[in-house]
């Protein structure tokens, strides 16, 4: 089989490395790559935003199954545009990627469902939106532009004044262009932060391993919010109760109710979650992988992935064996560009990563890189990622960051606390008895 991965940073190399690695599988095309992806099949220069482009190299390369990385090319309808031809593809249609495309859809969803998540209001008046903050005594306030925004338009507000400063910039100065038409003011949430993916296509749900990313740039949770600095999986304040209680509360409810949308959903539906004292709350929803969360889920997962992948895209999981898991850690340290995520240089010489892979249970993904010639050169924020598996936390983590400091390049930054045993604190568990 011949399978095309749509998109070029970390998590597709994940995705294409662990594609690659079924015996079904004799080439995977990735579009347009990195250099990690060029070492494991061929890279095309096509823009996982050129839907004309993705849709003619698909068909000239008689590609069998499309699997969708990024959120854009999903909301402006790439899948829709591939099932039309006849090609088999993993990743929802336009409609499906709404609930990561405008934030007023997805929670309008999640409240006309009954599915858990925080109190909001929505705004298309800037006046408006700065006279309801005004009007609020509890803070923080989340205040989040309706649209995409890679990650960087959902801002935590410590007072009034700091709202309403986020309104205007996000409404008025139009820091995120159309995104920010409208915005969302959510009540804070107090609790743990998740990330739970399930494989689904439409009808029946495949829950894969919970994972910890850590979005904020600065150790200790400090500074903006970045697409990800490191992952752990498994994590150990995630119990089979808890599991059980997202499945109940939050998976099911929403594929239920994306049939009764009338939505064909196939694909991976990603949601963000803060597990408060009264249960999980969705954040958000994805219509994608997460990345990093999905290198330590590739990292881990032991069964076959690609079955699943076509079983998804074809509307056959209902046939399929849950998936195995390789039950040790792995933790994956992302390595930035100095800067990021705010201005950042790009064109570094990167120095060390095969010395890097040398080491046992270590896997290094590119993300931000390109080949020039022989020599690889940094060619985004976030740059690579090591990750390594070990026997616990504490081994991974230690195998993760020998390997992240055998790699050099110009500016290089990382967190330092990526699995560090704080994380492992317990949480007050959700209570069963708790509102759904
Ligand atoms: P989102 O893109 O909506 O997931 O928001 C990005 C990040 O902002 C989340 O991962 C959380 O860390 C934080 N966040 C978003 N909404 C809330 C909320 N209602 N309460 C607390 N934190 C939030
Ligand atoms: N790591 C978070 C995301 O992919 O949205």
């Amino acid at each position: 089989m011949k399978v095309l991965v749509v998109g070029g940073g970390g998590r597709e190399h994940a995705l294409a490395w662990k594609i690659a690695a079924s015996p079904e599988v004799n080439e995977v095309l990735c579009a347009p790559g990195n250099a990690g992806t060029a070492r494991i099949g061929r890279n095309f220069d096509v823009a996982a935003t050129d839907l004309d482009g993705l849709v003619a190299l698909a068909k000239s390369e008689g590609v069998q199954l499309v699997v969708i990385g990024p959120e854009d090319p999903l909301c402006a309808g790439l899948a829709d545009r591939l099932r039309a031809e006849g090609i088999l593809v993993f990743g929802p249609g336009a409609d499906g990627a709404r609930l990561e495309g405008s934030k007023v859809f997805s929670k309008e969803f999640l409240d006309r469902y009954r599915i858990p998540t925080g109190e909001w209001r929505r705004f298309d008046r800037a006046g408006a939106a700065k006279g309801y903050v005004e009007s609020l005594t509890t803070w923080p306030q989340v205040v989040k532009a309706n649209g995409l925004a890679a990650g960087k338009g959902v801002f935590v507000c410590e007072d009034a004044k700091e709202a309403c400063a986020t309104i205007d910039a996000i409404m008025e100065e139009k820091r995120f262009g159309a995104a920010g038409t409208e915005v969302v003011i959510e009540e804070f949430l107090h609790g743990r932060e998740l990330s739970v993916h399930v494989v689904t296509d439409g009808s029946t749900l495949l829950l894969l391993e919970a994972v910890q990313d850590y979005k904020q740039i600065g150790e200790g949770d400090v500074g903006p919010n970045t697409g990800g600095m490191g992952i752990y999986s498994p994590v150990p304040f995630v119990t089979q109760r808890l599991m059980r209680q997202i499945e109940q509360r939050v998976l099911l409810p929403t594929i239920d109710a994306l049939r009764k949308e009338g939505i064909d959903y196939r694909g991976v539906l990603f949601a963000g979650l803060m597990i408060t004292e009264a249960g999980p709350r969705v954040l958000e929803y994805n219509c994608r992988f997460g990345d990093p969360e999905t290198q330590a889920m590739m990292r881990r997962m032991t069964s076959d992935f690609v079955p699943y992948l076509v079983a998804a895209a074809s509307g056959t999981l209902e046939s399929m064996d849950p998936v195995t898991w390789d039950t040790r850690s792995c933790v994956g340290v992302v390595g930035a560009a100095e800067g990021y995520p705010g201005p950042y240089e790009k064109g570094h010489m990167i120095a060390g990563v095969d010395e890097a892979a040398e080491l046992d249970d270590v896997v290094v993904f590119h993300a931000g890189t390109r080949l020039d010639g022989t020599q690889t050169l940094t060619a985004g924020g976030r740059v690579l990622c090591a990750t390594a598996l070990g026997s616990n936390l504490d081994a991974a983590r230690g195998n993760a960051y020998a390997a992240y400091d055998r790699i050099q390049w110009a500016g290089k930054y990382c967190r330092r606390d990526i699995g560090l045993a704080r994380r492992e604190r317990v949480l007050v568990e959700a209570d069963d008895n708790g509102e759904a």
